[in-house]
């Protein structure tokens, strides 16, 4: 199926009733396996979750763990980009030239790759570098 095809179609799930603003995200990883995921609120506003972190949390459940490329839709005038937890989500998965595709329902695309959504981005290696510089004498 295609990415734009997953993305549309899980987004009708999507719950969204204080926003109104529904999401879908697709993830294809490198296998070839196809996860998604909407948003889903919560009255509680901080609990609710994204759409992108929900593809993640299947695409993780099902024992995938590269992303190798994502689309998200919503129905807006523009594009719907990533927000910073989410981007930083799939930062953790993704290689930097994974390619993003944010889209609107009525055909608008933008595409842009993970390392340009999230430029230095805090990763695993960054905690590889504890103690070699730390000024702190240990
Ligand atoms: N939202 C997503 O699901 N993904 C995005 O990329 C941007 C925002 C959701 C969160 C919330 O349910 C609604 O959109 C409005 O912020």
């Amino acid at each position: 199926m295609s990415l734009e095809k997953a993305a549309r179609a899980v987004r009708e799930n999507a719950y969204a009733p204080y926003s109104g603003y529904k999401v879908g995200a697709a993830v294809r990883t490198a296998s070839g396996r196809v996860f998604v995921g909407c948003n889903v609120e919560n009255a509680a506003y901080p609990e609710g979750t994204c759409a992108e972190a929900g593809a993640i949390a299947a695409m993780v459940a099902a024992g995938e763990a590269e992303i190798a490329e994502v689309f998200v839709i919503a129905d807006a005038r523009r594009p719907v980009p990533p927000c910073g937890g989410c981007r930083q989500k799939l930062a953790e998965f993704s290689r930097g030239d994974v390619p993003v595709t944010m889209a609107t329902m009525s055909g608008a695309r933008e595409c842009r790759h993970v390392d340009d959504l999230l430029p230095g981005a805090f990763g695993a290696a960054h905690m590889a570098d504890t103690g070699a510089d730390t000024g702190a004498g240990g």
